[in-house]
């Protein structure tokens, strides 16, 4: 038997900011593929790529910024997301949710006009039944009094609330893939569980696949079963959650994880990266985009773009250091 077709695939994603021919890579080389139904987060510090490479995967990059390399497909069928058939795919097959719902909802329509509004956008159904499809929706992001809020305005609505508004919208055409950019970080701590357990469950149900781009690698280790990351536009380390997260191969991989705090004892200080991460090199330049900042940089690192090779089962990365060396060093 054949496996499914992934529900996303991304081949050589490259992105690039500027005027084209004089413009900069902020992403580079990104390739990765999420099975129906499966979860992956793409994590990385501030400026790595992650909201980049999930706008040209939905279509959305934004004035100045382009697609210049790459390929990707949707169950298997190759789409051109800058292409005029995109809006037609979006929202029904592919659907996104931001961090800031606020901004992403409109300030002068009512919740139920605009939910009524996505419905209708791609299907044939009746007001009335839109509006009452709109109600079931909010109950199932669990709005209270579903009906009757319809007729609320944003503004009326908590954090928290509009963003379960904007799940809702999301997932009203049972797409394949769900993509969330940082969806709880506008959220206090209780209400981002919520949030992330309703999405995951409603994922669940419809069978949707998930791509959840976060900073916070406790979410990665709650919600998805792989994950990508990314710094200065180019994968560093990729590969199930649980032997990235429990054996991280890559340098960064393991410097991002050195800066949660343990959960088995106190401790009074975390070792952050050292540097800044806008200190990166452009996506497409030579060599390691972390060497500036890497304890363990060597002469090469600075010239040579490391391969993006095995690191145990089903795991990936890209430093010079997994290189089989012919001292027997590297890392393990
Ligand atoms: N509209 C834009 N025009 C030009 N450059 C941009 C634009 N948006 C982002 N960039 C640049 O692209 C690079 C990647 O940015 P991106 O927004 O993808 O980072 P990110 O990983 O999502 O960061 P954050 O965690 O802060 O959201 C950064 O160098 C950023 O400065
Ligand atoms: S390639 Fe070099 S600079 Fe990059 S992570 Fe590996 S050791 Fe560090
Ligand atoms: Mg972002």
């Amino acid at each position: 038997m054949t496996a499914p077709a992934p529900a996303l695939s991304v081949e050589g994603l490259r992105v690039a900011v500027g005027p084209p021919g004089r413009g900069r890579a902020v992403v580079g080389d990104v390739a990765f593929a999420i099975p129906p139904g499966g979860r992956l987060a793409i994590v990385g510090e501030s400026g790595s790529g992650k909201s980049m490479t999930a706008l040209a995967v939905a279509g959305l990059l934004p004035r100045g910024a382009r697609q210049t390399a790459g390929q990707i497909a949707l169950g298997g069928r190759i789409v051109d997301p800058a292409g005029p058939g995109m809006a037609r795919i979006r929202g029904r097959e592919i659907a996104m949710i931001f961090q800031d719902p606020m901004s992403a909802l409109n300030p002068v329509m009512t919740v139920g006009a605009q939910l009524v509004e996505a419905i209708r956008a791609h299907s044939a159904m009746s007001p009335r039944a839109a509006r009452a499809r709109a109600a079931e929706m909010l109950a199932a992001v669990q709005i209270p009094r579903p009906a009757e809020r319809l007729d609320a305005w944003p503004h009326e609505f908590s954090g928290g609330m509009r963003q379960r508004v904007m799940i809702a919208m999301a997932l009203t055409h049972r797409p394949k893939l769900l993509i969330a950019d940082e969806p709880t970080t506008a959220l206090d701590v209780t209400t981002q569980l919520q949030i992330l357990r309703l999405i995951d469950g409603l994922c669940r149900e419809e069978g949707s696949a998930l791509m959840l781009i976060t900073h916070d690698l406790g979410i990665v280790e709650g919600f998805c079963d792989s994950v990508v990351v990314l710094y200065g536009g180019r994968m560093m380390e990729a590969g199930p959650v649980a032997a990235v997260l429990g054996r991280p191969r890559h340098p960064y991989t393991r410097g991002l994880m050195a800066t949660i705090p343990p959960l088995d004892r106190d401790v009074d200080w975390l070792d952050p990266i050292p540097g800044e991460p806008v200190a990166t090199p452009a996506a497409d330049a030579p060599g390691c985009p972390f060497a500036p900042r890497c304890g363990l940089a060597e002469a090469r690192c600075r010239t040579v773009t490391p391969a993006w090779r095995p690191a145990g089962s089903k795991v990936a990365a890209s430093c010079h250091l997994l290189a089989p060396s012919p001292a027997g060093g590297g890392l393990s």
